[in-house]
């Protein structure tokens, strides 16, 4: 077994009374046939009288103890040389910027390029609490992305083609001037859309004027070019009051109007690879007995939104050299992803392996949640995210009144945006979300304004600390041993591990639920232990462990692209 491997399979033991680390020593008895116990015994003994030798590698390691359990092999280390590892990173990585953006990074990914495909609305209509969980998930997991040392491009694949945008055009030629377009464009270009749509139910000859406009459109007609491009410009400016809410950032805009001139080449490539297969007047790639097969052009002409997806997964590949090409998309498209990604495997395209559908769940309202909707089921993004800050406003009120009325509409929006952000991403993705306003907003439960909450807690321990004309002491500290202690150190030293599994699954999930263990641990701690009114140098040892309590947890924060609040 080489080093790699056994890194590999070693575990963090869930109690801290088993040591730091535990080697399950299964894989490696089986292979010189003997029983496992056996094994775990004999290199405990080994171990344990080379640490008591003095073996200058277990001192580097700062090994305390080797034991046998079972199968496994549980080394601890001394409380000092752990502690001292914690205190190191963090302070280097303090000194680096006081933000401590590199904590926990590892360089992974280093050299390696991964774009990833999140958010993307589509143009004309409202972000829905939907795209909230493609924005979220997909900003969480680009964070973590970066932190793995990847050279990260954000796209925005926006939804800006289709024969919608002809019948939107006709619509806004025809009763454009009754809306408000300069002062306000987005809900005016909603309210025409809708209203295309309620017509055409009532005069189906509506459908083949918008097509018509669409054929126009895409044969490059000037005038209906310019009212597409600021349906675009309308939307975007839209939803970038969402993004800005939720901290997003995306790098490119790629719109699905963007393949236009590649939708060509990809059929052109598809029909030399005897791919393309006529059927009742449309062209298909067949995908065998699993899946029916992938539309590429429709009877009458028209290109498909699985065109655009292969035209975009070769440019990816081709023109943006990503190594890894995600997209943060809904369950109900995993049909088309399976689909296109089937495609491109058929083509020949081995890079394929690295394109990952990272699929979620849907929203479920509990029971007897009020939210308005203006039209049918479509719940608002930014309606939620308006109603989370309001609601956030009110309790802060109540719990900190003492706030200046700009602090309090800050915490407002950093914790009820939170919030709603942490909820998201606490759960495993693939499972649907309950959305609930006691539960999402609860300080007390496992929330973000929970976590929030502690890493106030940690802050405004360390200012009561400065404004005695103290700083907590990361350079000399004493050793920290008490069981609570102890486990606050072990779960805070895990954190790179946690960011690193967190990225490998794409699941901002186990980094939100790291958080609420630092906290739980963090409780404990606090709940144990005096601090302020301590006496040196315990006091100054155990603020230094607030202060890396405080940096872990609001580099978290970030990384979930939650801000950490000084107040609330
Ligand atoms: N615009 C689509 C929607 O809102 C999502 C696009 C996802 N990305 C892609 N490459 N298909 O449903």
């Amino acid at each position: 077994m080489s080093v790699e491997q056994i890194e590999a399979v070693i575990e963090r033991p869930k109690k801290i009374e088993h040591g730091h680390l535990a080697w399950p020593l299964f894989p490696l008895a089986k292979i010189l046939r003997r029983p496992p116990p056996a094994l775990a015994a004999q290199f405990a003994q080994l171990i344990q009288d080379r640490i008591a030798a003095g073996d200058p590698n277990c001192q580097k390691l700062g090994l305390a103890q080797a034991v046998a359990v079972g199968g496994f092999l549980n080394l601890t280390i001394r409380d000092e040389a752990f502690q001292d590892r914690l205190i190191q990173a963090v302070r280097a990585s303090l000194r680096h910027d006081p933000q401590a953006s590199t904590l926990g990074n590892s360089d992974v990914g280093k050299g390696r390029r991964l774009v990833i495909d999140y958010s993307s609305p589509n143009v004309a209509k409202p972000m829905h609490v939907g795209h909230l969980r493609a924005t979220v998930i997909g900003q969480a997991i680009r964070n973590l992305a970066q932190s793995q040392g990847y050279e990260v491009i954000g796209l925005n694949h926006l939804g800006d083609w289709g024969v919608q945008f002809g019948k939107l055009a006709w619509a806004y030629r025809q009763w454009g001037h009754e809306y408000d377009f300069e002062g306000k464009a987005f809900p005016s270009l909603f309210a025409i859309y809708v209203r295309f749509h309620e017509e055409a139910e009532k005069r189906p000859e509506l459908e083949a004027l918008g097509s018509a406009e669409f054929k126009k459109l895409e044969d490059g007609d000037p005038e209906l070019q310019a009212i597409w491009k600021r349906f675009v410009q309308i939307s975007l400016a839209e939803y970038q009051k969402v993004w800005d809410l939720l901290g997003v950032q995306h790098d490119l805009v790629r719109g699905e109007s963007f393949y236009n001139d590649r939708l060509q080449a990809v059929e052109s490539m598809l029909e030399q690879k005897k791919l393309l297969v006529l059927s009742d007047g449309a062209y298909v790639v067949p995908l065998g007995d699993e899946m029916p097969p992938c539309l590429i052009r429709k009877s009458d002409g028209a290109s498909l939104y699985a065109t655009r997806d292969l035209a975009s997964a070769i440019y990816r590949r081709e023109e943006l050299k990503a190594d890894l090409n995600l997209y943060v998309v809904g369950f109900e498209q995993s049909l088309h992803f399976k689909q296109v990604f089937k495609v491109l495997q058929l083509c020949g395209y081995d890079w394929v392996e690295g394109c990952h559908h990272v699929a979620f769940g849907l929203y479920r309202f509990k029971e007897g949640v009020k939210m308005s909707t203006r039209k049918g089921q479509v719940i608002f993004l930014e309606e939620v995210l308006r109603q989370a800050i309001e609601r956030t406003r009110e309790i802060i009120q109540t719990k900190n009144p003492n706030l200046t009325e700009e602090e309090r509409a800050r915490v407002a929006e950093e914790v009820g945006v939170g919030a709603v952000i942490f909820n998201d991403l606490l759960f495993d993705r693939s499972k649907n979300v309950e959305f609930d306003w006691d539960r999402i907003l609860s300080f007390e439960g496992d929330s973000g304004p929970y976590v929030q909450y502690m890493h106030v807690r940690c802050a405004s321990l360390i200012k009561k600390f400065e404004a005695a004309g103290l700083r907590p002491n990361l350079e000399q500290v004493s050793v920290l041993s008490s069981p609570e202690e102890r486990e606050l150190i072990r779960q805070l030293m895990s954190f790179d591990e946690v960011l690193e599994s967190s990225f490998a699954g794409f699941r901002p999930n186990v980094l939100a639920q790291y958080l609420l263990e630092v906290c739980a641990a963090f409780s404990r701690f606090y709940h144990e232990h005096r601090i302020l009114d301590e006496a040196e140098p315990i006091r100054g040892s155990r603020m230094a462990l607030v202060e890396c309590t405080r940096v872990i947890l609001a580099r978290g924060l970030r990384l979930l692209s939650i801000r950490p609040p000084q107040v609330m």
